[in-house]
């Protein structure tokens, strides 16, 4: 509603709002949403979101829809901030907390980006939408687009996770599957998009996913009285929850809902695909590309992020750091996060468990801080995940006593 103009991330030419844009066409970066936020501030405050409906668009004047009948709601947002007591006690850590982003409409964080991203599509009466995905970006996209009766096209690589593929196809969206990484989609995304009149709505290609990520920010802040937590631990891909966090930060600075105090920002990625962790350890501005990404981690197999300078600049000006854990490692934090909190997480969300420890173990987080780790999505989705390791790992004669005949057929 106060949307002002969008902005480049990184040359900072202004292009006007209420158009369809994807990237600076002088730079070829991020557009960023600007608002007038001394206007918002006048007629927004703390107290009056109380009150209002359990889902994102409860920060309806932070974000870009002008239109109430474009909104595509299926109550995204406004997820669990759940206090890890028994996680945190074996940490020796009083004030840990795991922001449950899967239970959002399919069952991950994408569904934040994607509704904010489908309801302006509609406001701009675009009516094809492409994206590659790493599984969950698809799911997303394929329900929301079902809801706004929209086209989705998705480009996933033929490894990703089946639920992913699945819940795509049933939701009406086009599928192809590609031999090869979601680089290698986006790259037939933008080849094609032309010929075929798409809206190209890949991670930071368009501006307003980024937006309803953002919101990630607001309501740890909200659902922390406003008092920012310490630590934010986030596993990081193309980086847009990261991203939209430090926004939303700027903007709550701005609004003077927040003090200055902001949390150190850890990026978490897969040691079979951590560009992000490279390019911090050698003190670069942006990451170069990673050949032979390899994780079961499908979110995080980005080899190349367009928000590196983004998620490396967010990472060093809050004074926090970058750092990879092992598949094994990030599979048995997300089976921990099971056993101890009741909290089925997708193995990205489990990388943030053994990132964590790392941690305090380098003493760069101390157990009496206030910290949150994102559990990004469901690992209802990544079965054969869970289901391979735990084979791996189970000798091969109690393999079959534990199947049933009709499953060792
Ligand atoms: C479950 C999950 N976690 C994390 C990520 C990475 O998110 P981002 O691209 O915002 O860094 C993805 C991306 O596909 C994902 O599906
Ligand atoms: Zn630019």
């Amino acid at each position: 509603m106060h949307a002002k103009n969008l902005e480049c991330s990184y040359c900072h030419r202004v292009y006007e709002a209420r158009r369809v844009h994807n990237v600076c066409t002088e730079c070829g970066k991020p557009l960023l949403v600007r608002y007038d936020l001394k206007r918002i501030a006048k007629v927004l405050t703390r107290q009056a979101l109380y009150a209002r409906r359990a889902d994102l668009w409860r920060y309806r004047e932070l974000l870009p829809v002008r239109r109430e009948e474009n909104i595509m709601s299926l109550g995204e947002g406004w997820t669990p901030l759940h206090h890890a007591k028994n996680l945190g006690a074996s940490l020796g850590m009083s004030e840990l907390f795991v922001k449950d982003e899967s239970l959002n409409p399919t069952q991950s964080f994408k569904a934040r980006g994607m509704a904010v991203a489908v309801s302006m599509a509609k406001e701009l009466g675009l009516k094809k939408l492409a994206a590659p995905s790493a599984g969950n970006a698809a799911g997303a996209l394929a329900a929301y687009c079902a809801l706004a009766g929209l086209e989705a096209h998705i480009f996933m690589p033929r490894d990703t996770p089946r639920a992913n593929v699945i819940e795509c196809e049933v939701a009406g969206a086009h599928v192809t599957l590609m031999d090869g990484l979601i680089t290698d989609c986006g790259a037939e995304v933008a080849r094609r998009k032309d010929d075929e009149g798409w809206f190209d709505v890949s991670t930071l290609k368009e501006p307003y996913r980024v937006e309803g990520k953002k919101t990630l920010g607001y309501e740890i802040a909200e659902q922390s009285a406003w008092v920012l937590p310490d630590v934010i631990i986030y596993p990081t891909g193309g980086g847009t929850g990261l991203v939209g966090m430090w926004k939303a930060f700027d903007e709550m600075q701005e609004l003077g809902w927040i003090s200055e105090k902001r949390p150190r920002m850890i990026s978490v990625q897969a040691a079979g695909c951590a560009p992000i962790v490279r390019a911090f350890e050698r003190g670069e501005t942006v990451a170069g590309e990673v050949t032979d990404a390899a994780t079961i981690a499908s979110g995080l197999r980005v080899p190349k992020a367009i928000g590196d300078f983004l998620i490396l600049n967010a990472i060093r000006e809050s004074d926090g750091m970058a750092v990879s854990v092992t598949d094994e490692e990030l599979i048995a934090g997300a089976r921990e996060l099971a056993r101890k909190e009741g909290i089925f997480a997708a193995p990205e969300g489990g990388a943030c468990v053994p990132a964590l420890r790392k941690l305090i173990e380098r003493e760069k987080v101390k157990p009496t801080e206030r910290v949150v780790l994102f559990n990004t999505g469901s690992g209802i989705k990544y079965l054969d995940a869970f289901d391979s390791e735990a084979k791996a790992r189970t000798p091969r004669e109690q393999r079959k006593s534990a199947l049933g005949p009709a499953l060792r057929a």
